[in-house]
């Protein structure tokens, strides 16, 4: 990739942009004819995705640069409305990028349903009828889905929880039989929710027990992804602080976010703002996504940070993030969203496990940024930058008064709406 049409991406027209993106070898040509036709949501699609639909909610869709990921660049679609969020993206993608990019791992892609029994006589005996019948209930689940197992996925395992009558919560005891199925390109919940309601009956009859329920888990631990990079000190370098201090302090916020549950959950939602970006643009489930990830960062008894930066034995430093990401590239609202459409066509239709390595990337980088500027010159001076187009809107400028107020303001010894306002008055 001719890495110079990229320069000063920000400044640039949107045709510029597009052009850029081409010449850059980003985007196909053809792909370009996507930008100028409508990719907004009609009323009508709308209508037809949810109840009571009476207009829609748009956010800026812009694009994560300088992700070279597994050996290859992309352009990220994120649509987000935080100002901060994409310029903090690529400016840490472009860092990792000339360290040599993200590598990644990407897992088996198991989704599990969960079939919860209760008045289960004896939770032993049960366990052991169940794992006889192992086989039975699998082929079950597969007839209840016949297309995924014609494409090569369907249900591969089960597994079982007993969960014992707890005193403190006043809770019955739970017989819990998990299965794991593959579900392929898809995120999975109707598959999933089909072969559980199916085998529900089933499981009733050779236990004996009661079902409450059959559903989905979006805490998908069977389907994990990592993403690594490892960046050399002389790249870190910040005034005041040398590469070596600034690689430091960057291990030691992480080692705080690990130990300070208060601050874990800020370092993760930093983390969330581009996951949740990329999520959303691709038409996938942000609540699903966002659910199995906080569960995640929970999972050793306290909830903590999700990235792990390390000091290398040569004195690199090490980042890493590992995460489960139940995305699809087929089903729900992607294929219908003309928007989800046109990230995924501007990701070059990426399978799940590719997009899952784009996002576990984004997701690194987002939390580098993020913290990079937090042990250094803290994040309100790049922060503000940015905000202060926000402020000169809302002031009320319109057209060419944006970019002077913002300027102005940016300069100004108090940012904040009074002085946006004050700006335009003078400008007025
Ligand atoms: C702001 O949206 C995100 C940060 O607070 C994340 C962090 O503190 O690590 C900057």
């Amino acid at each position: 990739m001719d890495k110079q049409h990229l320069t000063k991406f920000y400044q640039k027209t949107k045709q510029e942009r597009i052009e850029a993106l081409v010449s850059a070898g980003l985007i196909h040509e053809e792909a370009t004819t996507a930008f100028s036709s409508k990719i907004h949501l009609s009323d009508e699609v709308a209508n037809h995705m949810i109840e009571n639909q009476i207009a829609t909610y748009q956010v800026p869709l812009g694009l994560g640069l300088n992700f070279f990921i597994n050996g290859k660049d992309y352009a990220v679609p994120m649509a987000t409305e935080e100002p901060s969020v994409i310029a903090a993206a690529s400016f840490a993608a472009k860092t990792i990028q000339q360290a040599g990019g993200f590598k990644t791992t990407v897992g088996d892609r198991a989704m599990i349903g969960q079939i919860a029994l209760k008045n289960v006589e004896d939770m032993n005996k049960a366990e052991e009828i169940i794992l006889q019948h192992a086989d039975a209930i699998i082929d079950l689940a597969n007839q209840a889905h016949p297309s995924i197992v014609k494409r090569g996925g369907g249900a591969r395992s089960i597994q079982i929880r007993k969960i014992q009558a707890d005193p403190t919560y006043q809770t019955p005891a739970f017989l819990v039989i998990h299965i794991h199925a593959q579900t392929l390109e898809a995120m999975g919940a109707n598959i999933i929710n089909t072969m559980v309601e199916a085998v529900k009956p089933y499981l009733e009859n050779v236990t004996g027990g009661t079902a409450l329920m059959g559903i989905l888990s979006n805490y998908a631990t069977e389907c994990l992804v990592t993403a690594t990079c490892r960046i050399p000190t002389n790249q870190l370098a910040k005034e005041p602080y040398t590469g070596e201090q600034v690689r430091d302090r960057i291990i030691e916020a992480c080692q705080f976010a690990l130990v300070d549950p208060y601050r874990a959950v800020t370092h993760n939602k930093g983390i969330m703002n581009g996951i949740d970006a990329v999520v959303l643009a691709t038409g996938n489930d942000t609540r699903a996504i966002e659910a199995g990830i906080h569960a995640y960062a929970t999972r050793s008894g306290q909830y903590r940070s999700l990235t792990n930066w390390t000091k290398a034995e040569n004195g690199d430093l090490l980042g890493e993030i590992t995460i489960p990401l139940p995305i699809g590239t087929v089903g729900g609202s992607i294929s219908i969203h003309p928007a989800a459409k046109f990230s995924m066509k501007l990701l070059g239709n990426p399978a799940a496990k590719e997009l899952e390595a784009i996002i576990a990337s984004i997701g690194l980088a987002q939390n580098f940024a993020a913290v990079r500027a937090l042990v250094t010159e803290g994040i309100q001076k790049g922060h503000m930058g940015l905000q202060a187009k926000s402020l000169a809107i809302t002031a009320g400028a319109k057209g060419d008064q944006i970019e002077v107020v913002t300027e102005q303001l940016k300069q100004a010894p108090n940012m904040n709406l009074a002085t946006a306002k004050a700006i335009l008055a003078q400008l007025n």
